[in-house]
C-alpha cells in the first residue's frame, strides 16, 4: 500500500484523478514519452505562449488601436466611459493613453518582436501629447502600468544599444533610441505627482491627467488604500534618479516613511485610509489586495536602491505577518498548505476568513526574500485552487461556515490575474523543480483551450458558471503571458535570463517591469539635455513635450538642496530587551536567522531527476481540510490535481520513493494571549546555543525569560489522538508527566515558592507549536524563568502549567 491517507475524502480524490493502481504499478521509463518536459518541450511551450501573444497583441493593433484596450469577444477598441465617472473599475486604469501599448512596450523587447516594436516606438514619438487627456486615471494603476512601463523600456533600450554584448545593438529603432519615452515618462510623473501634495502627505487616489486635482470630483477620492499611497514610491524615486528631479522621490517617500510611522504596536498596517483627513477607514490587514505591494516594494526598493531601511520594513511586517497572520490548521503546521489570512492590526485576531486572488504573489515575494519553504507552502494553496477552479477566483472563503450548502465564493470573477503564475515562475528560478513547469503547462493549456477569444484572452466572469469577460486588462500581456513565456524558459534564452543583465540589481515591478538603478554613476542631470534637445528639435512635433517638461523641470528640478526625508528613520521596536547577564545565552532571534541563510533547495531532491514537491509532508492534507471549498464547478468538468496528471507523475515521482501521506492530526489547536499584545514585540526570544550545565547542547532549544505578553499556539495532547507529529498518543505518555502524582504542584510569585492546591488536569498535556510566531523545534524545549508579578504556575517538576494543564515543552530554568 503507498497512500496512506487516513481521511476518506483524499483518498477518493486521488481516485477520481487518477487510477491508483496505474500509481503503484508504472514504471518509470516505459511508457513516458521521452519528450516530457524535455528542454525541446519547453522550447514548443515557450514557442505556444509567444504565439498566444501575438494573437493578443495583434488583435489589439488590429481592432483595438489606439484606445487603451481591445474586447477580446466583441473585438472592439475598448477605452474609459466619458461618461460615468463613477465606474472607477473600468476608468482607473485606462487614460484614453492606449495604455496596452504602454504596459506591453517592454513585453515586445522581451520578446524580441522588432517589428511591432518599431511600428508603436515610432507612434509614441510621434505623439508628443498622449497624456494630454480630459481623463480621470488612478495614480497608482497609471503609475505601475504605465510609468513603469515606460522606465523599463527606457532602461532596457538603452542597455541593448549600448551594450557591446548585446545582440540587438543593430536593430534599427533600438540604434536609433534617442531616450525620449523617458521624456513620455516625466511628463506623466508631472501630470500624476500633485496627487501626493497635500496638506496630509497621503495621496489622494485620482488624478484628471490635464487638469490636475482640480478636475476630479470630491467623492472620488475620499479613500485610498495603503499598496496605492505606499508603492508609487519606487516608480517615483526611479524617476528622480533616472532624471535628476528628486521633486518625485521627496513627495513619494515621504508618504511611505508617514505611512511606516502609523503602523499599528504590532508593526502592521491598516488597508484603506481617507488621505484628506489622514485617518484610517479600518483596522484589518492581509498580504492581498489593497496592502499588497506595500511589503513587496519594500523589499523590492530594498533592492534597487541598496536601502537597508527599506529592508527592516519587510523584515518587521514579515515577521509580525508570520506572528499573527499566518493561518495553519492542524495537518499543516510547518508544512503542507499554508495561508497569510486578515487580521486586526490591534489584536492579531483573525478579522475574515476569506483569500484573495492578489495574495497569490505572495509566494513570489518570498522566494524573492529567501523564503523559499514558505513560499512552497502558501503557492501550495493556491495550487489547490487552481485545481479545483482553472481559475482563482477574486476572493473565496478558505473556511466555509456554511459547509454544505454555503457559497464558499464571495466574488465570482477571474480575470485572467497573473499572480500565481508569477509566483509559479519564481519557485522554479528558486527550485528548477519540474512541479512548476508541469502547472505552467496546465496553465497554458487552459488559456489555449478556455480562454482564448477571437480577439484576444477572456477570463470568467463567473467562475461557477462558466460565463466569461468581454474585457481583456492589459496585464493579462504584460504579466500573464509574460511569467508563462519566461517560466518555460528553462534554457535562459530570453534577454532577461543571459549575462545581459549580470550585475544589475534589478527586479521586476509589481507590473512585471523590470527595472534597475546603478547608483554608482552619478546622478544625471537632464537639465543640460533637456535644453540641447529642446535646441534640435525647436520645431520638431515634439517641441511641445520638451517645452512643457523643461519648464516643470526647472520649476522644481532646479532645487540644489538635497531633500531629507524627515521621517524616514523608522522607529523599530527592539525584539529584545536586556535580561542581565545570562550565562550560557546568546541572544538570537530565530526569526533574524530565516533571513541570515539562503534557502535555495526545500526540497530533498535534486532538480530533473524528479520532483522534490513529492517529497513534501502533508501534500494533500489541504484537499482534505479545505474539501469544503474546494468543490469544483460541474462546467469544468472532472477534477485535475494539476500534482497528479500521470505521465507527470509517472515520470517525475520515483517509484522507489513512493508519495505517503501523513495521517491528519486529530488532536486540538489552540492560540493563547498572555498578558498584553501589544508590548509583544518587546520580548526576548533566543536560542540557547551553549553548553548546559550538564554537557548537554541546547541547539534546538529557546530561551525566553518573560513568557507573559506572548502568544502561544497549543497543541492539545490526548490518549489516542493523532498528533501534529504524526504520532498517536499513549496513555504511558501522558501518565509520564504524572508520576510523582503525591508531589504537590505549587507555584512561584514574588520570587518565593507557595505550595498551593492548582488542580491540574492529568488526561492531557499541552504542547508550545510556537511562541509569537517562532516555531519551536520538536527536538527542544523552551527554557524561561520565573519572573515577577508573571502568573504562570509551575508544577514541582519545573513544567509551566497553563490552563489548568502541564505544558509539554516549556521549563523553568530554576
Ligand atoms: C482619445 O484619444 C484620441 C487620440 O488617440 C483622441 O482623438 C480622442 O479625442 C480622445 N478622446 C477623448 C474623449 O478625449
Ligand atoms: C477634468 O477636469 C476638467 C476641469 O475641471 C473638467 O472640465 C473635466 O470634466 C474633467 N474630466 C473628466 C473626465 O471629468
Ligand atoms: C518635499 O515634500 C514636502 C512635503 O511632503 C514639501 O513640503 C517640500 O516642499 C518638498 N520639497 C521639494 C523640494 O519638493
Ligand atoms: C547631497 O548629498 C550628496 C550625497 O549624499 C552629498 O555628496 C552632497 O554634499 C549633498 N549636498 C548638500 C548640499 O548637502
Ligand atoms: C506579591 O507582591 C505584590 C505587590 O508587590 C503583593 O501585593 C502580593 O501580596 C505579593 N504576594 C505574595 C504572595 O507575597
Amino acid at each position: 500500500m503507498i497512500l496512506q491517507c487516513a481521511q476518506g475524502v483524499i483518498i477518493s480524490l486521488l481516485i477520481a484523478a487518477i487510477s491508483f493502481s496505474q500509481i503503484v504499478q508504472a514504471n518509470p521509463s516505459a511508457d513516458v514519452p521521452p519528450s516530457h518536459l524535455s528542454p525541446a518541450h519547453l522550447r514548443l511551450l515557450k514557442y505556444e505562449t509567444k504565439e498566444l501573444f501575438l494573437h493578443a497583441w495583434d488583435s489589439y493593433m488590429n481592432y483595438g488601436f489606439p484606445a487603451d484596450e481591445v474586447t477580446p469577444i466583441s473585438c472592439q477598441p475598448y477605452g474609459p466611459d466619458f461618461f460615468d465617472l463613477d465606474d472607477t473599475v473600468r476608468n482607473d486604469a485606462m487614460g484614453n493613453t492606449s495604455s496596452t501599448i504602454l504596459d506591453n512596450l517592454d513585453s515586445l523587447i522581451i520578446l524580441e518582436e522588432w517589428d511591432r516594436l518599431s511600428v508603436v516606438l515610432d507612434y509614441l514619438e510621434g505623439t508628443p501629447d498622449l497624456f494630454n487627456q480630459n481623463t480621470i486615471i488612478q495614480v497608482f494603476e497609471s503609475t505601475i502600468r504605465s510609468l513603469g512601463g515606460l522606465m523599463s523600456s527606457h532602461l532596457l533600450l538603452e542597455t541593448l544599444r549600448d551594450d557591446p554584448q548585446s545582440r540587438a545593438s543593430e536593430v534599427e529603432c533600438i540604434k536609433k533610441y534617442d531616450g525620449f519615452l523617458l521624456e513620455l515618462a516625466l511628463d506623466l510623473g508631472y501630470r500624476l505627482i500633485p496627487a501626493f501634495k497635500t496638506t496630509t502627505q497621503m495621496p489622494v487616489p485620482r488624478i484628471n491627467l490635464s487638469k490636475g486635482v482640480k478636475g476630479v470630483p470630491a467623492r472620488l477620492q475620499k479613500e485610498t488604500c495603503t499598496a496605492g499611497a505606499a508603492s508609487p514610491a519606487l516608480e517615483f524615486t526611479l524617476l528622480s534618479k533616472l532624471s535628476g528631479d528628486l521633486i518625485f522621490e521627496n513627495y513619494t517617500q515621504q508618504t511611505f516613511w508617514k505611512l511606516w510611522s502609523s503602523k499599528s504596536p504590532l508593526n502592521l498596517l491598516p488597508m484603506t485610509l481617507d488621505p484628506l483627513s489622514s485617518l484610517w477607514k479600518d483596522s484589518t490587514t492581509g498580504i492581498g489586495a489593497s496592502v499588497d505591494s506595500f511589503y513587496e516594494y519594500a523589499a523590492k526598493m530594498s533592492i534597487l536602491f541598496d536601502d537597508k531601511d527599506m529592508w527592516n520594513v519587510f523584515k518587521t511586517s514579515y515577521k509580525a505577518l508570520l506572528t499573527h497572520s499566518l493561518y495553519e490548521p492542524l495537518g499543516t503546521v510547518n508544512s503542507g498548505g499554508a495561508i497569510f489570512s486578515n487580521i486586526d492590526v490591534n489584536s492579531g485576531r483573525l478579522a475574515s476568513v476569506w483569500l484573495d486572488s492578489l495574495g497569490a504573489f505572495w509566494s513570489g515575494l518570498q522566494v524573492l526574500t529567501g523564503q523559499v519553504r514558505d513560499a512552497v507552502r502558501t503557492h501550495m494553496i493556491y495550487l489547490k485552487i487552481w485545481n479545483t477552479y482553472d481559475s482563482i477566483p477574486e476572493r473565496l472563503d478558505f473556511v466555509n461556515r456554511h459547509s454544505e450548502t454555503g457559497r464558499p465564493i464571495q466574488l465570482e470573477w477571474y480575470p485572467l490575474r497573473p499572480e500565481f503564475i508569477e509566483s509559479t515562475y519564481y519557485l522554479y528560478r528558486a527550485t528548477r523543480d519540474p512541479m512548476y513547469l508541469q502547472i505552467g503547462e496546465r496553465v497554458l493549456e487552459l488559456l489555449q483551450t478556455k480562454f482564448k477569444q477571437r480577439c484576444g484572452f477572456s477570463g470568467f466572469q463567473n467562475v461557477l458558471t462558466g460565463e466569461l469577460q468581454d474585457r481583456m486588462e492589459t496585464f493579462v500581456m504584460s504579466e500573464t503571458l509574460k511569467y508563462l513565456y519566461l517560466l518555460f524558459d528553462a534554457e535562459d534564452k530570453v534577454l532577461l535570463h543571459t549575462n545581459l543583465m549580470d550585475n544589475k540589481n534589478w527586479v521586476f515591478s509589481t507590473e512585471a517591469h523590470p527595472l534597475w538603478y546603478d547608483k554608482r554613476k552619478t546622478v544625471p542631470t537632464i537639465k543640460k539635455k533637456l535644453e540641447d534637445r529642446r535646441i534640435n528639435n525647436e520645431n520638431s512635433i515634439r517641441s511641445s513635450l520638451l517645452d512643457r517638461i523643461t519648464a516643470k523641470f526647472n520649476m522644481y528640478g532646479s532645487l540644489s538642496d538635497n531633500i531629507t526625508i524627515a521621517q524616514k528613520a523608522p522607529h523599530l521596536y527592539p525584539n529584545y530587551y536586556t535580561t542581565g547577564d545570562q550565562e550560557n545565552v546568546v541572544k538570537v532571534d530565530p526569526y533574524e536567522e530565516r533571513f541570515n541563510q539562503c534557502e535555495v533547495s526545500p526540497f530533498s531532491t535534486g532538480p530533473f531527476t524528479s520532483s522534490g514537491y513529492y517529497t513534501l509532508k502533508n501534500l494533500f492534507s489541504s484537499n482534505a481540510i479545505y474539501g469544503n471549498v474546494l468543490k469544483r464547478p460541474k462546467h469544468l468538468g472532472p477534477h485535475k490535481d494539476i500534482e497528479l496528471n500521470e505521465n507527470f507523475y509517472n515520470r517525475f515521482s520515483l517509484v522507489q520513493n513512493p508519495l505517503e501521506c501523513e495521517r491528519l492530526p486529530t488532536t486540538e489547536l489552540s492560540d493563547v494571549v498572555l498578558g498584553n499584545i501589544n508590548f509583544m514585540s518587546s520580548i526576548q526570544i533566543s536560542k540557547l546555543p551553549l553548553m548546559k550545565p550538564k554537557g548537554e547542547k541546547h541547539e534546538y532549544d529557546l530561551w525566553i525569560p518573560k513568557m507573559a505578553f506572548s502568544r502561544l499556539k497549543l497543541e492539545k495532547l490526548e490518549v489516542d489522538k493523532i498528533d501534529t507529529m504524526n504520532n498517536r498518543i499513549t496513555k504511558e505518555y501522558i501518565e509520564s508527566f504524572f508520576i510523582e502524582k503525591s508531589d504537590p504542584l505549587f507555584t512561584i510569585e514574588n520570587g518565593t515558592t507557595i505550595v498551593s492546591d492548582v488542580k491540574v488536569d492529568s488526561t492531557s498535556v499541552l504542547r508550545v507549536l510556537q511562541v509569537n510566531g517562532v516555531d519551536v523545534d520538536p527536538r527542544g524545549l523552551i527554557w524561561t524563568s520565573p519572573y515577577l508579578g508573571e502568573t504562570l504556575k509551575y508544577t514541582s517538576r519545573n513544567r509551566v502549567v497553563l490552563e489548568g494543564m502541564v505544558v509539554e515543552n516549556i521549563l523553568s530554568w530554576w
